[in-house]
């Protein structure tokens, strides 16, 4: 019998395990996973139900809790992430929320880095800032700041590859200065993706995704997940239940779907990136490239170590000219479109001075690299001398 045994999927590599990953049909059951689009589940007996609320029987009984295809995405992330566990959410946002909350279910200094993603920014000093809890912001570049933010703090949150300017942050340096002082790492690893990076392995706490994005992949659906340990998932769970970040049934299915192809998506979006970000740092028009592969010094050690098969598919640069030639050029470009998310097949740009970090104030922004020119973009998997041409056409450079 030539039946993959769960067992050895240890031993699988990650571009097998995303195919077969999450659910294994039994002979006789569809090949594609059924949606089941339910709410609710009946019993006939309180016994059974008891067993089942209580976790001693497998099952679902509310779509709130949990659902069959949720379930599904659920272990096909953490089987990629390294994860014994993992809970889907409504959005990365959630994700995020219900993260922080298990660990810090008390106000508590929190650690974040300055880089992060704005709506993340935001969430803390919008909405935990006022409950009480301390927001260090950081930059985690320099090891004394994070040395000297880490005494008392409960969380250190930081992502994989930073949005916008995908620098890339030393998780395991990050870890290990953390764990030395108790406290906790969070890391959003929706830029790099479990293909190129798996934060757990580093020492990292939990891993946190944008299921929206590259998991999922077609800019179809918001979705989010937490990969970690049972305990802290658990913890996680229970907060995602009371909070309402539970995530419907159709987008566990779909992005499941999408999730299927990612071994296929990133490296095409990686080499594409590279190699746009390599063009377009040719071109007069073309102040800075932020790319980790090209933006200097300092990087590159930590690239070879963390990313070693490829940064991915996310860069920015800064035009001459601000926001005026960033419109100009959005009106001569011809395939490639402006939308305030990334991680699809298609290639888009996106622009964060309005976009993700609209919620900080101009200095702000300036202070973090962010500019009135600065253009961020997600490559798709379309050809890349396609894409070149249409940045070249657009900038005048054609
Ligand atoms: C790095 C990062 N983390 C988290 C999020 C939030 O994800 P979602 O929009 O699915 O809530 C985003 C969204 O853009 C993001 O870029």
């Amino acid at each position: 019998m030539n039946r993959t045994n769960p067992d050895d999927e240890g031993r699988l590599r990650p571009e097998t395990r995303v195919v077969h990953g999450g659910r294994r049909p039994a002979a006789g059951e569809s090949l594609a996973p059924p949606l089941v689009q339910a709410s609710v589940q009946v019993f006939d007996s309180l016994d059974d139900y008891d067993d089942v609320a209580s976790g001693r029987r497998p099952g679902h009984l509310y779509g709130r809790n949990s659902n069959e295809n949720v379930a599904s995405l659920e272990a096909a992330v953490a089987d990629l992430e390294g994860a014994t566990a993992a809970v889907a959410t409504a959005s990365g946002m959630a994700a995020i929320l219900c993260t922080v909350l298990a660990l810090a279910s008390r106000p508590r200094p929190l650690v974040v880095d300055r880089d992060a993603y704005g709506v993340s920014l935001a969430l803390l000093r919008s909405d935990l800032e006022p409950l009480g809890y301390e927001i260090r912001e950081v930059d985690l570049a320099d090891e004394d700041a994070l040395r000297a933010a880490l005494p008392g703090a409960v969380v250190v949150i930081c992502e994989t590859v930073t949005n916008p300017l995908a620098r890339v942050n030393d998780v395991q340096r990050i870890a290990a200065l953390a764990s030395a002082e108790g406290v906790a790492v969070v890391v959003d690893n929706t830029y790099a993706t479990p293909l190129l990076c798996r934060p757990l392995a580093w020492g990292a706490t939990a891993v946190v995704h944008s299921v929206s994005k590259y998991l999922a992949g077609h800019s179809d659906l918001i979705a989010g997940v937490v990969c970690a340990e049972h305990q802290l998932i658990d913890a996680v769970r229970q907060r995602v239940i009371r909070t309402g970040g539970s995530l419907g049934p159709f987008e566990a299915w779909l992005a499941l779907r999408g999730l299927r192809t990612l071994a296929l998506r990133v490296p095409r979006q990686s080499t594409n990136a590279l190699r746009l970000a390599e063009g377009l740092a040719k071109l007069p028009q073309v102040e800075r490239v932020w790319h980790p592969s090209l933006s200097g010094p300092g990087g590159h050690g930590v690239c070879a170590r963390l990313l070693p098969d490829g940064t991915g598919g996310m860069f920015a640069f800064d035009l001459v000219g601000g926001r005026p030639a960033v419109q100009a050029m959005l009106d001569r470009l011809r395939l490639v479109r402006f939308a305030a998310s990334f991680g699809g097949v298609e290639t888009t740009i996106s622009y964060p001075a309005l976009a993700s970090h609209r919620s900080l104030s101009l200095a702000e922004q300036m202070s973090r690299g962010i500019g009135p020119g600065t253009v961020r973009v997600s490559a798709g998997i379309e050809a890349a001398d396609d894409l070149l041409s249409d940045f070249r056409q657009a900038l005048g450079s054609g």
